[in-house]
């Protein structure tokens, strides 16, 4: 037997770990694991793959990126925008099941988000033998409370929000953090109380930058003269609009700039200084936390498994500390937001987090 598997989409800690995971527990059933490289493309002929032998694999579990590349763009980019979907073409699908039939791959477990997984599902739909695994640092499927990379990035945001939170102090400033979270705001949210954000500006939750800089006044007014204010790249200003870098580079629209532009205008409203600092893919990068390693571990195993089961069109999904499955079309279904009055988000108000409402 011969199973596939590809990372698809935005990288994240923890790839290395579910590869790691995949080839332990194949290698116990007897079977052969190929890698392909740089997502679904690696499958396109003359095809680009690798056999990986645990030997080879042994020593990746720390390490951040991917040993065998990711792509979100390109000929398989299913998601071109929020609930936009573009089919694969009939002559790539084509093209790419002949490697698969060449090879001889019986499972092709597809690593990643949202839009890879759709993709997934479409070649599943069409009788490929598809198992996937759900990744992204946004933590944002529906059918999993938890994905693999989330807890590294919260991490690297913690980070950072220690660092503003002196630098801040100093200067009596108002510093802005602008972190990842295309379409929920769970980095944002989880990252800012852990890291004590005064304020937290998510896409699930309309901000009045008004309030925001009555908020501040307030604080300065009782003595506290820094605030620190986290927010999600994928908010939107408070005139609906959200704030993109002008080149698309093919795929979904590249978010960014939302930091500075809300610094300067709490600059504006409060007279007070303001910087914004942009974290960006230092988020993506980096070794997994322990967390993001077991996760990973634990999703390949499972992911290999299903294969050895012959449940195809399912993904690894965790819930209530059980890692199992769900049918991927499920979860692609619909995506995992903060609930503004939830508990996580009240218990933030509980503690005197300003979302800006
Ligand atoms: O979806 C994951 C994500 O990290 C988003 O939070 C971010 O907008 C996007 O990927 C960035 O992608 P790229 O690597 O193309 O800049």
């Amino acid at each position: 037997m011969k199973i596939g598997i590809l990372n698809s989409g935005g990288d994240c800690p923890g790839l290395n770990a579910v590869i790691h995971g995949v080839v332990g527990a194949a290698h116990q059933l007897g079977w052969e694991v190929i890698g392909f490289r740089d997502g679904f493309e690696g499958l396109l002929p003359p095809g680009d793959y690798c056999v990986l032998q645990p030997q080879d694999t042994i020593d990746i579990l720390k390490l951040g990126g991917t040993i065998l590349g990711s792509s979100n763009k390109g000929h398989f980019a299913a998601k071109v925008g929020k609930g936009d979907i573009a089919e694969v073409s009939a002559e790539i699908v084509a093209k790419a099941k002949r490697t698969i039939d060449q090879l001889g791959i019986n499972a092709l477990i597809v690593v990643g988000g949202d839009g890879s997984l759709t993709t997934g599902l479409q070649l599943y739909r069409e009788g490929w033998p598809i198992v996937g695994v759900p990744k992204t640092i946004d933590n944002d499927l529906g059918a999993t409370a938890m994905t693999f990379g989330f807890n590294s990035a919260v991490e690297t945001v913690v980070d950072g929000l220690d660092r503003l939170h002196t630098t801040a102090e100093s200067h009596k400033r108002v510093m802005v953090l602008e972190v990842m979270g295309r379409h929920a705001g769970w980095i944002a949210l989880w990252g800012g109380i852990a890291g004590g954000a005064n304020v937290i500006l998510l896409p699930e939750i309309p901000f009045d930058l008004n309030k925001v800089a009555q908020f501040i006044k307030q604080r300065d007014a009782q003595g506290c003269h820094s605030t620190l204010v986290v927010v999600a790249e994928g908010a939107s200003m408070p005139n609906g609009e959200i704030v993109t870098h002008d080149a698309n580079c093919g795929g979904e629209v590249r978010l960014g700039g939302i930091g500075e532009q809300v610094a300067n205008s709490l600059s504006k409203l409060t007279g007070k200084e303001t910087r914004a600092c942009t974290l960006g893919h230092l988020q993506r990068g980096g070794a997994p936390t322990a967390l993001d390693r077991i996760l990973g571990v634990r999703f390949g195993v499972m992911a290999v498994k299903l294969a050895e089961q012959g449940q195809f069109g399912r993904m690894v999904s965790y819930q209530s500390y059980h890692v199992g499955s769900v049918s991927i079309e499920e979860a692609v279904h619909q995506l995992r937001l903060v609930e503004p009055d939830g508990e996580l988000a009240q218990a933030a108000r509980a503690i005197g987090i300003y979302f800006g409402e």
